[in-house]
Order: C-alpha cells, then sequence, then structure tokens
C-alpha cells in the first residue's frame, strides 16, 4: 500500500499496535536495489508488519550535492516492495516532512545534530551539515511510523554509528539493527549512484573494494601499523580516482588509533566519473 500522508501512516500504525504487533522500519531514498531489498528482507523476517519510507530527503544534501538529479523511481520501488510483501510504502513530499518551506535550514527547522567528534570525519568532513540532515529525517520518520525496529546497510557506516548514538543519547526506543553490504558478483558495493557509471566507470570503481580486501590482507599477514596499511592502496590509485578520504577506525565509536586490530574498520570515499562513491570493510571479520 502506497501511503503519502503522516496522518494515514499513523492511523495504520496505531492498529497494529493495538494488536500488538512487531513493527519494522527500512528507511530509504528509493531508487530500491539488492542492497535495500536485504534489508526489507531481514524486517520481514523479524518483524510483523514492515514499512519501507521512500524519501529524497532535501536537508542532508548540500547545495552543490545532487539533489536534483538523484534518482527517483517510484513506481518501481513500489513494484519491488509489493513483491517483498512490504506493508507500508510510505513516500511524502517534501511539504509533507518539512511544511511550506520545502527545502529548509537550521535556521527554520528544529534539527538533530550529531557530537562533532562523529560527524567532522570521513563523509561529515566535506559533506558539511549532512549528518544534521539525516539524523532529523530518521528522528523524524521514527516519530512518525514509531517502529520497534529499524534496518540500514553497513555501507554507510557513518551513519549507522551516528543512529545509533542519537537513539541512544535521546532515549529513542528503536532498535538499530545493522545489514552486511550486499556487492555485485564483481565486488562493487551496490549504491544508487552507481546508475550515473558507465561500464567503464563501474570498472574502474572495483579500486574501492580491492584496495579495502587488500588492506584486509595486510592486516591478517601482521601489518598493523595503520599509516602502513593505508600506504597500501596508492599503487590502485590511477588518474580515474579521486581519492576523497581513505580512514582506519575503530568500528563502533570511529576513534582514530595507530595501529589497527580486529574492531578496525577501514573506509574509503572516491569519485569515478564525478560519481561519489563510498565502501568499507571490517578488518577482524563480519
Ligand atoms: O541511507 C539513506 O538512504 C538515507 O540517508 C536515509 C537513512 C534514508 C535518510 O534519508
Amino acid at each position: 500500500m502506497l501511503i503519502n500522508s503522516i496522518e494515514e501512516v499513523r492511523r495504520n500504525v496505531k492498529e497494529w499496535k493495538k494488536e500488538g504487533l512487531k513493527i519494522g522500519l527500512v528507511p530509504t531514498m528509493g531508487a530500491l536495489h539488492a542492497g535495500h531489498l536485504s534489508l526489507i528482507k531481514k524486517a520481514k523476517k523479524t518483524c510483523d508488519r514492515v514499512v519501507v519510507s521512500v524519501f529524497v530527503n532535501p536537508i542532508q544534501f548540500g547545495p552543490s550535492e545532487d539533489f536534483d538529479k538523484y534518482p527517483r523511481t517510484l513506481d518501481a520501488d513500489e513494484k519491488l516492495c509489493n513483491q517483498e510483501g512490504v506493508d507500508i510504502v510510505f513516500a511524502p513530499s517534501p511539504k509533507e516532512m518539512y511544511g511550506d518551506a520545502g527545502r529548509l535550514s537550521n535556521d527554520t527547522l528544529t534539527y538533530v545534530c550529531p557530537p562533532f567528534f562523529y560527524v567532522n570525519k570521513l563523509c561529515g568532513k566535506t559533506r558539511v551539515g549532512h549528518f544534521d540532515g539525516v539524523c532529523t529525517v530518521v528522528l523524524k520518520l521514527f516519530n512518525i511510523v514509531q517502529p520497534d525496529c529499524a534496518f540500514f546497510g553497513q555501507k554507510d557506516a557513518q551513519q549507522v554509528i551516528i543512529v545509533k548514538k542519537m537513539v541512544k543519547d535521546l532515549n529513542v526506543p528503536v532498535e538499530i539493527t545493522q545489514c552486511p553490504i550486499v556487492r555485485e558478483e564483481s565486488g562493487l558495493a551496490l549504491s544508487s549512484r552507481n546508475k550515473y557509471l558507465t561500464e567503464e566507470g563501474k570498472k574502474d570503481a572495483l579500486v574501492l573494494n580491492k584496495i579495502l580486501n587488500n588492506i584486509k590482507s595486510c592486516y591478517q599477514k601482521g601489518i598493523t601499523d595503520i599509516s602502513a596499511l593505508k600506504e597500501t592502496a596508492y599503487s590502485f590509485l590511477t588518474d580515474k580516482h579521486d581519492l576523497e578520504y581513505l580512514e582506519i577506525l575503530d568500528r563502533n565509536t570511529l576513534e582514530e588509533k595507530s595501529q589497527a586490530d580486529n574492531n578496525s574498520i577501514a573506509l574509503i570515499a572516491c569519485r569515478v566519473e564525478g560519481v561519489r562513491l563510498i565502501d568499507n570493510i571490517y578488518l577482524g571479520g563480519i
């Protein structure tokens, strides 16, 4: 069932709650791919009712980012959700979510600001205000849908860590489940932005996964010095790759260390054909 209004979602959820059903939310920006479907499948397995939100959230895009260009494929998304047995596809308009002003700023909207320590690195360093926008919309979705559980992908590792922190700090009664990265057979992590890549670009984009796998295998061979592990990346990069960051941090807290350990995560962001791609890998296994 496709629903655009907050009131109607609430009405449905209220009935489900009366019946004591467990509700799962999969927040998305649409352009659904197998990565999203893995979250939906997990939600279906563990919850009685599943809501998928499809909302390209204007306030998490910077002024020079791809908000207008971001793929919008609601009909196809709805079909996929129906195939997966999703109970509600919640696809509100920006006006429904943010009122008349549409694209708002933190001059006019109450925002959630995650702590500087978590946002002053990785994606947050270049995408200033991005995680304020993410946390704000996620908290709004939590308040609208009031799910018991919400499902996020590990590909956006910084996002999940920040959402978990928000939920803990603000006592939000939602259990956050993180699901593994889904990859093409080639190793490329699935992303809605892969649609922008040419076939050649997709091959060039494999470098992200190659760099991460190589770091993991060096770590497994006993190299723990983080500078040395990061150095290994440079032999993979060509002029087709515009590396934004490569970091090895604590996988739960995003703290920097000098030596990698089994709690380390390597994270990379790199532009290929002007498309910003991210990926990550746990050094100590799943
Ligand atoms: O990961 C995403 O698609 C978005 O950041 C999210 C969580 C749906 C919030 O808009």
